[in-house]
């Protein structure tokens, strides 16, 4: 016959089970805002992170050619990187927030955009004016390309939200690659 006292133990570990339960289903509701299936949401996160650090890769390489920009279209070219960084710069917390607002983690951290980007850096001391256009010209068009990849995927979901951003930012990115590109011919 079990004592009082083991009737307790097993009454609190019974209402430790539900709360435990209850937990879990709350962490549900807060991780499922939108109500996509887990797959999806883990599908749509890890395509948009990615993209998310080579967003970050790349402002950060636009803003070191706007500094080290030099030769006879000095003025030109500054300018038109400081433009182009102001609006790759915009679309990161745009990426970042739909990741959470579809119940998703978005990245913490330069070391976490680090392990993700796939635009490489230039740390190169010197690099030509119209080297650095074509770069970038290169890296905008590999951008479009992780684009349109996660369209199809967001758009099978039914994430319409996330696909016209995603349309809006294929856009952006082909006009900045078209102006680079007119720059260097
Ligand atoms: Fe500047």
């Amino acid at each position: 016959m079990a004592t009082r006292s083991q009737h307790e133990t097993a009454r609190s570990q019974n209402e430790h089970s539900r709360s435990h339960n209850e937990h879990e289903v709350k962490a549900t509701q807060i991780n499922n805002p939108d109500g996509f299936q887990p797959e999806k949401v883990r599908n749509i996160s890890s395509l948009m992170n990615g993209i998310l650090a080579d967003v970050f890769a790349l402002y950060v390489k636009t803003k070191n050619f706007h500094w080290h920009m030099s030769g006879p279209h000095f003025r030109d070219y500054h300018l038109l990187l400081d433009e182009q960084g102001e609006q790759i710069f915009a679309m990161t917390d745009d990426v970042a927030e739909r990741v959470r607002k579809i119940g998703g983690l978005t990245i913490h951290s330069i070391g976490e955009i680090a392990r993700l980007q796939r635009i490489h850096d230039n740390d190169h001391e010197y690099v030509e004016p119209q080297e650095m256009l074509r770069e970038l010209h290169a890296d905008n068009m590999s951008l479009v390309e992780s684009l349109r990849a996660a369209h199809k995927v967001t758009d099978e979901a039914g994430d319409f939200a996330t696909t016209s951003l995603i349309e809006n930012w294929i856009d952006e990115s082909e006009r900045r690659a078209w102006f680079l590109f007119e720059a260097t011919r």
